[in-house]
């Protein structure tokens, strides 16, 4: 079936850009009054002034009444939106003074949340995965990467990977799932950190492939849950098994970009503690350099080095890593307009960011730009002008929001 919606005041398109480096806003290619023609796989087929399409021959003419400004939908890279209960103690502890990691080793954090989720049943965990999913789409992210992690033993973890199936089966939202058993030692396990990951190799992974449950794999890179060594080991074993591999890297201290570097990892992600050393690493390299600054919001501590990453040549992805813990607010758009704000980055890089460069994070070159063959994944929001979506900070919503043109 061949349809044609239209016509907008502006489809910004974000076609033509390059993955890595710097971007102005007079590279922007962006259509006045144009339609957007889709084909019968809901991949685009021509976008163009509105009027020079010939109505008849289309099956569906989806009418545009009024303005609206025409975007790709967002593609989120690093969630943990699989979890149970909730973290506000935590916190409230963080913003009155407590430092992240002191709660943690008090048995707050990570180890609070792998109860609650434990505790939770592959059902419940599917049902809050589809509505934060849902919320999501309707805040315009059309793909949305989901991590397990919160159960950090065999067959929890497998419920985690399934419920994150199920939940895809459920929502219209693509969802992406990520193995995080390495997101820290359980306080239960008996036995060392190499100990655990052996465990996770040799008897959670295989699982996993069998399942057809995922094909990626992650890392808290951190002396406070894996530290280098363990990570590089970990992280060779799971690429000779076939997984693609992603790495939560110098978040606290750093270590881990230059590990996710050299095993050839899709992205390295967080980055807050970065240095020059790390910006060039990661800039000379094919790994997207992803930022959350969720997690900077939600932890009160500073931003990544964006513009310096940038400037050196990196694809800098920006995701929610909308989670429990560090990360409670969840709100994609609201993020990218204040980290662009704080670190002085153009509109371009701010979309680029959450949109084909973060497709790329996941591998996914089929979405992320409005051009002939990419998946009609698109929103609108109510504006005349594409900058009034940034310039709203978070409080413009999209009115349409389309997957694979439906
Ligand atoms: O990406 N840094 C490690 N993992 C998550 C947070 C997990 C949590 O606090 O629950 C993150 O920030
Ligand atoms: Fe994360």
């Amino acid at each position: 079936m061949k349809k044609l919606i239209g016509p907008f005041s502006q489809v910004l398109t974000l076609a033509g850009l390059p993955l890595k480096g710097a971007l102005e806003d007079e590279q922007l290619e962006i259509i006045e009054n144009a339609g957007v023609s889709i084909d019968e796989n809901g991949n685009i087929d021509e976008i163009k002034s509105f009027t020079s399409f010939v109505l008849a021959d289309f099956d569906e003419v989806e009418q545009i009444k009024g303005e609206g400004v025409l975007i790709p939908g967002f593609v989120d890279c690093h969630t943990h939106i699989c979890w149970g209960g909730n973290r506000a103690r935590d916190y409230a502890m963080r913003v009155a003074g407590k430092p992240y990691l002191e709660i943690a080793k008090a048995g707050g954090g990570i180890q609070d949340s792998m109860r609650k989720t434990r505790a939770a049943s592959e059902e419940e965990l599917k049902e809050v995965t589809v509505s934060r999913a849902n919320r999501h789409l309707s805040r315009g992210v059309t793909t949305i990467e989901v991590k397990s992690g919160y159960a950090l033993d065999i067959d929890n973890e497998l419920k985690m990977l399934r419920a994150i199936k199920s939940a895809d089966q459920e929502t219209k939202a693509d969802l992406v799932s990520t193995c995080l058993a390495a997101h820290m030692k359980p306080k239960d396990f008996e036995g060392t950190s190499k100990e655990y990951l052996d465990r996770v190799l040799g008897v959670l992974l295989p699982a996993i492939k069998k399942e057809n449950l995922s094909d990626r794999v992650d890392i808290f890179t951190e002396e406070t849950a894996f530290n280098v060594e363990e990570s590089a080991y970990y992280l060779a074993k799971a690429k000779e098994q076939g997984f693609e591999i992603t790495v939560h890297a110098d978040q606290f201290s750093t270590g881990g970009s230059k590990v996710a570097v050299e095993v050839g990892a899709l992205s390295a992600e967080h980055l807050e503690s970065s240095t020059d050393e790390e910006v060039k690493l990661l800039a000379d390299s094919d790994t997207v350099a992803t930022v959350l600054p969720g997690a900077s919001l939600g932890l009160g501590m500073q931003y990544p080095p964006c513009r310096k990453l940038l400037d050196a040549g990196a694809c800098l992805a920006i995701a929610s890593d909308w989670n429990p813990g560090s990360a409670p607010m969840g709100d994609m758009l609201t993020q990218g307009a204040l980290l662009g704000a704080m670190e002085k980055l153009s509109t371009a890089e701010v979309f680029a960011g959450m949109t084909f460069r973060s497709a790329k994070a996941l591998n996914l070159m089929d979405r992320g730009q409005l051009e002939k063959g990419k998946l009609a994944d698109m929103q609108m929001y109510p504006c005349e002008d594409y900058r009034e979506i940034l310039y709203n900070q978070g409080m413009l919503a999209p009115t349409r929001v389309w997957k694979k043109g439906k």
